[in-house]
């Protein structure tokens, strides 16, 4: 076991590093030499899109965080309404499934018993389905109509880290690849958007450098009871999975927020040192992000930031400060998430958890 760790002390390191090559291995096939985009793996015609009047996408855990980046994109892209649902929520609720409903189901394992029966009930009203998933062969990939492979390689810790940043990537390539075939992107966008793509590697590479800097948090943080994430918009999206990583491997109590709906509620928690993890790389929510930080930090809160390079202001509010590098909005949390993947890992190691096999948590659910 220890050979296949690679050097490292648990798979879930191991698969963090492993980020930017399966960045670069989801992009490198469905890129081409004139740098666009081109996927094999989606055969649907302007035809079929036309007709799509609402697209589901399904998941669970993990996979539908990521799920909520491709609502983001496909609604501001590709313009039809997109509903994204956890798969126990979804198969027990009204649905509006007929064959101009598209069904994105996203899975690592290929196998969630929930989302695998998601899928069957689209597929039995006629639904199309794009299955999004790490395993060849999986019965998800066997039974959907199209089979876009994140090709993360194999993910072994239990906690999900190469197949989110990868699934996040997939995402945006379906729906640049639907918005050119629908003809509702600009070129600017589908450049701006590319560029970015293709920057996400190196970028991802720069910020696992900033290792120490996250190790210095951490120490702050871990023998906290609860502890906070807050974010707007794409960062409150990512501020989910920063709270599930943690809660999932270091058994302390984490929740995320949408920062505007703090006060509402969860304000009412903040003491003197309760941790908050606020994301804040969403530019045109920067000013509000801030008036969060500074009302938690009224309350006592120990805030760790996420912030853009050229943000430096925010250092006047939060205790600590991870910057990440500069990139289009809309992929923001392919990069966020490499801090917070680096914080759960290394407070729960503070804590003596057995990261790799947290208890009560199985790699893949294929019961219900
Ligand atoms: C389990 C795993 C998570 C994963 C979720 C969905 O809960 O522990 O890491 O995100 O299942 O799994 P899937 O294989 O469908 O992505």
């Amino acid at each position: 076991e220890a050979a296949e760790k690679g050097g490292y002390d648990h798979f879930m390191l191991k698969e963090i590093y492993e980020q930017p090559k399966a960045i670069r291995d989801t992009l490198s096939p469905r890129v081409n030499n004139e740098n666009e985009i081109r996927l094999d793996d989606i055969s649907i015609t302007k035809e079929e899109l036309d007709r799509i009047n609402r697209v589901y996408i399904i998941a669970c855990g993990t996979a539908y965080h990521a799920g909520l980046l491709g609502k983001i994109l496909i609604e501001k892209y590709v313009n039809v309404p997109v509903i994204a649902d956890v798969a126990s929520e979804f198969r027990y609720g009204n649905t509006f499934i007929d064959e101009n409903t598209l069904m994105i189901v996203v899975s690592q394992s290929g196998e969630t018993a929930d989302t695998l029966a998601a899928l069957r009930l689209a597929k039995e009203k006629g639904a199309r389905v794009i299955a999004v998933t790490n395993v060849v062969g999986s019965t998800i990939s066997r039974e959907a109509d199209d089979v876009f492979y994140t090709w993360a390689g194999p993910e072994i810790a239990v906690a999900s880290t190469k197949a989110y940043t990868t699934q996040l990537v997939s995402l945006a390539l379906i729906a640049m690849q639907m918005a050119t075939i629908k003809g509702t992107i600009t070129e600017e966008d589908y450049s701006g958007i590319l560029n970015g793509l293709n920057k996400l590697s190196k970028q991802v590479k720069s910020l696992l450098e900033k290792e120490d800097l996250v190790k210095e948090a951490a120490k702050e943080i871990y023998n906290a009871e609860h502890i906070f994430y807050i974010g707007r918009g794409i960062d409150y999206d990512v501020a989910r999975e920063g709270a599930l990583k943690l809660k999932e491997i270091s058994y302390i109590h984490c929740e995320a927020m949408p920062a505007g709906e703090l006060k509402h509620g969860t304000i009412a928690l903040i003491e003197e040192g309760t941790p908050v993890i606020a994301v804040a790389t969403q530019e045109h929510l920067y000013e509000k992000m801030v008036s969060n930080i500074k009302e938690v930090k009224a309350r006592g809160a120990y805030v760790i930031a996420l912030a853009k390079e050229g943000n430096e202001d925010i250092e006047e509010t939060a205790d600590s400060v991870i910057y990440i590098p500069e990139v289009i909005d809309e992929l923001t949390s392919v990069l966020n998430v490499i801090p917070l993947q680096l914080l759960a890992y290394y407070v729960a190691v503070m804590r003596g958890c057995d990261v790799d096999k947290p208890r009560n948590l199985a790699k893949s659910v294929t019961v219900e």
